[in-house]
């Protein structure tokens, strides 16, 4: 398992490309499935949830082609309607594969997910809009085998609300007969891009963008090609490895629009931000920072994907914060890897209580999960000495060459591969 070294302290200058949003990419992929024929999906991250989402369409017969970030789907040699547990259980998004396979063919069998590395993450919500469209459904051997003769509109009110579950429900309901009206969906950038999306191969969705989403079925979707936008949780990590080692640099092909609330919590703290429609430039030169208490919520809040960078800064704040998990209760696994570089921190239910110190200083920690991960990098930039980071594989299932990107403006990190640790 590789591992990243660090050597913090350094300040950061110049500017780095934002790529495409992992998790715009793990649905538009499953969305191609429901055209037969090639889609070009413009823009898609190289990062190892991709590949995961690549294998798992090439399993169900898929033709592939990827280069330079372009990636062609054809389906229309689909043959196979399972997704198993070897692509499922290193990355949930394969369960968005059920609600287009059972659209497009009225069968699907999937891997139960289980649980994650920081806690439950149920998938009630899917199975349930699955079962109001006519999906039978039966949990067997681990598996949700589901059919269906044939979809049908209904009306879906999640009590929650999920992006999987919303943009599952989304893609069963673009060719099933009547109107379908989801409740309570997920407006995140995601979501609305996959709507988007869909409407180009042909479906009918009025609502985009709000959460009320109301569908028409269609008989049939054509193949489209889309450009998938900017990834806003990649932007706030930089804009954070900026802000704690307090430094100026500038974003380019990312969207403000994408991450204000992220971006207005940093004006809080004391951070100069210039925003234009493509680009953002934060300074943090010189600044005395201000701590800044945040608390998770759906779009447009401060997104839960950004809590564990978030910690990281407040770390090395001037005074006291609190950051409040409302969508995830238990994701803090960053939280003991952090104080080994010197944070403190304590937890009480769903929130960090983060009393700022005056400098961090280097060790060896363990990467968790992908956030986690991405937290451990960013207090490594801005400790003293030497950070080891483990088990880097968290990192590289979500971003895209992130220890070129960095060293490209100026931080000392290199990655030591190995088949060890
Ligand atoms: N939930 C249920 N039942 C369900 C589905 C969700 O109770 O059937 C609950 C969850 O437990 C959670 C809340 O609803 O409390 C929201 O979860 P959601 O379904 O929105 O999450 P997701 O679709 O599984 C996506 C992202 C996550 C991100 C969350 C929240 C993708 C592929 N994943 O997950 O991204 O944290 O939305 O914004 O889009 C990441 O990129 O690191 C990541 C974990």
């Amino acid at each position: 398992m590789d591992k990243f070294i660090i050597t913090g302290g350094k300040q950061l200058s110049g500017t780095v490309e934002v790529s495409g949003a992992k998790n715009a990419s793990l649905a538009l992929m499953p969305a191609s499935i429901l055209a037969s024929g090639k889609s070009v999906l413009k823009n898609t991250p190289e990062l190892n949830d991709v590949f995961t989402m690549i294998k798992l369409l090439k399993h169900l017969g898929a033709e592939i082609n990827y280069k330079d970030e372009k990636l062609e789907i054809d389906s229309s040699t689909i043959n196979d309607f399972t997704a198993p547990y070897e692509h499922v259980k290193k990355m949930r998004a394969s369960v968005y594969v059920l609600g287009p396979l059972l659209a497009k063919f009225g069968k699907a069998k999937v891997s139960l997910p289980g649980g994650c590395a920081w806690g439950p993450r149920p998938i009630n919500l899917h199975i349930e809009a699955m079962k109001k469209l006519g999906v039978q459904i039966e949990l067997s051997d681990g598996y949700i085998i589901a059919e269906a003769k044939s979809l049908h509109g209904a009306k879906i009110n999640f009590d929650v609300s999920s992006v999987g579950a919303s943009g599952n429900a989304l893609m069963a309901s673009v060719l099933a007969k009547g109107m379908t009206v989801i409740n309570n969906a997920a407006i995140e950038p995601e979501i609305t891009q996959l709507a988007d999306y869909l409407v180009k191969m042909g479906a009918r969705i009025n609502g985009i963008g709000t959460n009320k989403l109301e569908i028409e079925g269609v008989s049939e979707l054509k193949p489209a090609d889309v450009t998938t936008i900017p990834d806003r949780i990649e932007t706030g990590t930089l804009l954070i490895a900026a802000s704690i080692t307090k430094s100026k640099i500038t974003l380019t092909q990312t969207s403000p629009d994408l991450i204000e609330s992220v971006l207005i919590k940093l004006e809080d703290c004391g951070c100069k931000i210039s925003r234009s429609p493509d680009n953002i430039t934060i300074d943090a030169q010189n600044i005395k920072f201000n701590p800044s208490s945040i608390t998770t919520s759906i779009y447009p809040g401060f997104p839960t994907d950004m809590q564990a960078q978030w910690t990281a800064l407040m770390s090395i704040a001037e005074g006291v914060s609190t950051v409040t998990d409302s969508i995830y209760f238990d994701r803090f696994k960053h939280v003991p890897e952090l104080t080994r570089l010197g944070a403190q921190i304590v937890i009480d239910k769903n929130t960090a209580i983060i009393t700022g110190v005056k400098k961090l200083t280097g060790a060896k920690v363990m990467s968790t999960d992908l956030r986690a991960s991405a937290s451990l990098v960013l207090a490594g930039l801005a400790a003293k000495g030497k950070t080891e980071v483990l088990r880097v594989y968290h990192l590289d299932r979500g971003y895209q060459r992130i220890e070129k990107k960095l060293k490209s403006i100026g931080a000392d990190i290199q990655r030591i591969e190995s088949k060890e640790y």
